[in-house]
């Protein structure tokens, strides 16, 4: 089953991506199972939506060079902390495509492996060595060697730190000056010195969200009393792929109508949809609240608007929450079971978003480390309903490209509010949708987020390279 899943997602269909997005529709519950729930606050299973309509393959329009160019032969190790269909690998994934696209040298480590062979882990692998990625054993001689020789080393999260001691042992001292950190984490759990003890040495770190840097700046400082190294805020980009799928309106009419009606939805209502993991960290049930209140609203105020009707996406009845018990028990204790619809978690985004009118993105506390779903839904010419914490603040402009309201309790109304302000008013709703597209075409496309880790990465060698390498 996972076979499927990891082999239709790269199979390179060319344009045929919009058979491939429809085929992956139904195999979609079976691909779920395989998707874990976010691991931390920054993750999202949503993140590796993207990936599927990477099925679209290279662009046959000949590309400008790549920024990574000067990346070309040399050395570069990444340390993934797993090796899952969760947004921290299949970033660090990304970049390792990008950089073998320029010719570098790339090998590979997972530091926490199931003691079993899974299926995933496999696949996964099997297409980083089409690709040319040398995967090699976390622990052992080959592992400290190519640390030694590389002329970069990428951790990914905060928790593969704990490699660097119990692999490397005497030999952390000469890569630490050339370690790259990428964190997508923000959550207490992870600000323990023996994942970052290493941090204020390494060449740099590189952070998702200016928000999040500056979260850990703070939490290093008052809770380790240790100091951020130089610390690279990036933000990440849309791939070339799913901006395809979303600049292709009769993709998107195909896609829009097949999942309407699989929903029961028709083509005259007002579709609400949010697309993450089903957590209470993601905030469904205030999500459901807010939509329930903006039912009533209309109808005290007597609006007149289209039918209205949620989606959430990222459910997993399998999995039995109770969090997801609660959420179906509300939908059923308020009788809005005709509007509410749950989809399973679902490594196909595209369609969803095509289907949808407005984003939710209701992350809870801290928010989002960046959000990958946000910039992916304002490709669609989504507007966003988010709420004003984590990255969501720096994608969203507030009244321009969406509408925010505060996390917790005190957001239900507002949202409430917003999502009868997008109902009622159709113009405004679909000028945000273009004016977040506007926004994604300015700052978050692939070509965007190359330029802003090959800055990153020419200053880490350049430092790297003031240190003497050992022999
Ligand atoms: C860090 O954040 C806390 C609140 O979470 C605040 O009280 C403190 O002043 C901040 N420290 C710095 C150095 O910004
Ligand atoms: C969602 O997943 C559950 C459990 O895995 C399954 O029983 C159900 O049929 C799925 N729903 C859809 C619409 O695929
Ligand atoms: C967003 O804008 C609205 C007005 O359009 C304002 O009432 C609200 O306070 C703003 N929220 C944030 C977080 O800036």
């Amino acid at each position: 089953m996972a076979k499927h899943a990891a082999v239709v997602w790269w199979v390179p269909f060319q344009k045929r991506w919009l058979l491939a997005l429809l085929v992956m529709l139904s195999l979609s519950t079976v691909v779920a199972v395989f998707i874990k729930a976010a691991f931390d606050s920054c993750d999202r299973y949503v993140e590796v939506e993207r990936k599927v309509v990477s099925s679209g393959g290279a662009s046959p329009i000949k590309s400008p060079p790549s920024p990574l160019s000067f990346m070309k032969s040399k050395i570069v190790l990444l340390v993934s902390h797993e090796l899952s269909l969760t947004g921290g690998p299949l970033l660090l994934m990304e970049l390792a495509f990008l950089l073998r696209s320029v010719g570098a040298e790339v090998c590979w480590v997972t530091v926490q492996k199931p003691a079993r062979i899974d299926e995933v882990i496999y696949n996964l692998e099997q297409k980083m060595l089409v690709r040319g990625v040398q995967v090699i054993p976390a622990k052992g001689k080959e592992a400290v060697d190519t640390a030694l020789k590389a002329d970069m080393v990428v951790l990914n999260t905060a928790v593969a730190g704990k490699w660097l001691d119990s692999v490397l042992k005497e030999n952390v001292p000469p890569v630490l000056p050339k370690v790259l950190w990428w964190i997508h984490e923000m959550r207490g759990h992870y600000f323990k010195l023996d994942y970052v003890k290493h941090l204020p040495v390494v060449a740099g770190a590189m952070i998702d969200s200016h928000i999040t840097a500056r979260y850990w700046k703070n939490r290093t400082q008052e809770r380790l009393r240790i100091k951020m190294p130089k610390t690279y805020v990036v933000h990440l980009g849309n791939s070339k792929e799913l901006m395809e799928v979303a600049e292709d309106s009769v993709a998107k009419r195909v896609l829009r109508e097949h999942i309407r009606e699989s929903l029961g939805v028709r083509d005259e209502d007002i579709l609400f949809a949010i697309i993450n993991s089903v957590s209470r960290g993601k905030g469904q049930d205030l999500f459901l609240r807010a939509f329930y209140e903006s039912l009533h609203l209309i109808q005290a105020k007597k609006l007149q608007v289209p039918s209205m009707h949620a989606v959430i996406v990222g459910s997993d009845v399998s999995a039995q929450t109770k969090f997801e018990t609660e959420l179906r028990n509300y939908v059923v204790q308020k009788k809005i079971q005709d509007r509410v619809h749950f989809v399973n978690k679902t490594l196909t985004v595209a369609p969803y978003l095509a289907a949808t009118d407005v984003l939710v993105q209701n992350s809870q506390a801290r928010g989002e480390c960046f959000g990958r779903i946000t910039i992916e839904a304002m490709a669609f010419q989504l507007p966003v309903l988010g709420t004003a914490a984590g990255g969501t603040t720096e994608i969203v402009v507030n009244g321009t490209t969406g509408l925010l309201h505060p996390v917790g309790k005190e957001g239900v109304t507002p949202l409430a509010q917003n999502i009868v302000k997008l109902a009622t008013h159709v113009e405004r709703r679909l000028t945000m949708g273009k004016r977040g597209y506007e926004r994604v075409k300015q700052v978050f496309l692939e070509h965007h987020m190359a330029h802003r880790i090959a800055a990153v990465l020419k200053d880490v060698l350049r430092k790297s390279k003031s240190h003497p390498r050992p022999q």
